[in-house]
């Protein structure tokens, strides 16, 4: 069980993480220990409708601290939702962002952080360190295990013309503090603990095998996957199980320093197009192409050792199983998590045009994670997995 009051673990990578059951209640004195006292608060509709937003502003509001508030951040968030944002960081001083939601709302923050402080669009920040002036200091309060933007210093914002997400990023985008309470996460529907979970997941097995991948990535992918794999099906039937929740929110966040290291592979090249041209959301489009993704990359032959390996540490197979046997288990895993989650296991389920897959491909082959495969690929390699997806 875990104490009410009493966060069970704190430690320290580039962002601070203060993880527990009630953690959130200490987010007004996290804010002044980090030197703020003019709030910009980042939420989307439905944690206020949960009521979680409120009772944020509240916590913070009874530390004395000065609050506005924009809460109408949408999923995959584009440089729209970041002017809108801005618009509210405009009017009035701040000197801190706190943002609390799924990736989209803390991105939006990251987003509108980066115009405040350096002016411009968005576009104006793709890539990394383009900032002449540092970021406002931002905590992040995750209320889905999804995909670790709360201990990353990139913010993913989608071009409202193009549907291309673009990476901004600034070591200074970073949050300060990441709260992980995973009281927070009991109010999700099963459809985005499904899809945020299945993210965290492939964030764990493409960062173990992409081209940066270092010792010490891999110890963060290898940890978040055996948490994941462990109670991933356990917050699927029971989303009040804050263990398990806790131990999710652990597991994306520790992918999410994993990513931030290594970067990622194609199963996210694969399902960019995917959420441009049919809407799909991120996590069920890359949930779906990383069995497919495994198998292709399994072809090179340190893929499939470490593949290997993380299919040991999460006890899918015996220690003395071959690879061979341990890929299979893995894939077999990733494609049962897909069944558990009521996640789309083929394209044709999910409405996609079979004669929409090579131009698919060809925007697939242009993303930035396809650069990290632990295999190089050509637009046709892209559009053999989508056949494969096809079912
Ligand atoms: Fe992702």
């Amino acid at each position: 069980m875990i104490d009410r009051q009493e966060p069970q673990f704190e430690t320290a990578t580039s962002t601070r993480i203060v993880f527990g059951a009630g953690a959130v209640d200490r987010l007004g004195s996290l804010v002044r220990e980090h030197g703020g006292s003019r709030v910009l608060f980042v939420t989307d509709p439905g944690l206020v409708k949960a009521g979680h937003a409120a009772r944020a502003i509240d916590l913070l509001r009874t530390a004395g601290l000065d609050v506005a508030a924009f809460d109408a951040v949408r999923p995959n968030p584009t440089d729209r939702d970041v002017e809108a944002c801005l618009a509210v960081a405009r009017q009035q001083p701040i000197d801190f962002f706190v943002a609390l939601g799924g990736g989209s709302s803390i991105d939006a923050a990251k987003g509108c952080n980066f115009l405040l402080t350096n002016g411009g669009a968005m576009r104006d920040y793709k890539g990394h360190g383009r900032v002449h002036t540092p970021l406002l200091p931002l905590i992040a309060v995750p209320t889905t295990a999804g995909t670790g933007s709360e201990v990353q210093s990139f913010a993913l914002i989608a071009d409202e013309q193009t549907h291309m997400k673009m990476a901004c990023g600034d070591s200074s985008a970073a949050p300060r503090v990441a709260v992980l309470d995973p009281n927070l996460a009991t109010t999700q529907p099963k459809s985005v603990i499904a899809a945020s979970g299945i993210d965290a997941i492939s964030h764990a097995v493409e960062s173990t095998v992409a081209r940066n991948a270092t010792p010490e990535s891999r110890k963060f992918a290898t940890g978040s996957f055996v948490r994941s794999a462990r109670h991933f099906e356990r917050v699927l039937a029971n989303a009040h199980d804050t263990e398990a929740q806790g131990e999710m929110l652990l597991a994306a966040s520790m992918a999410g320093i994993s990513i931030e290291k290594s970067m990622l592979g194609i199963a996210h090249s694969l399902a960019n197009p995917l959420t441009a041209h049919y809407n799909m959301v991120h996590g069920r489009a890359v949930g779906l192409m990383l069995p497919h993704v495994v198998r292709h990359n399994a072809a090179d032959r340190g893929a499939a050792h470490w593949y290997a390996s993380l299919a040991r540490e999460a006890s899918l197979v015996d220690d003395s199983e071959s690879d061979e046997h341990a890929i299979d288990s893995l894939v077999a895993a990733l494609s049962q998590f897909l069944v558990a989650g009521g996640l789309p296991t083929t394209l044709t389920t999910a409405g996609v045009q079979k004669d929409h897959l090579a131009a698919l491909a060809e925007e697939a082959a242009a993303q930035w994670t396809a650069r990290f495969n632990p295999r190089e690929v050509t637009s046709a390699d892209l559009l053999a997995l989508y056949d494969q997806a096809f079912g």
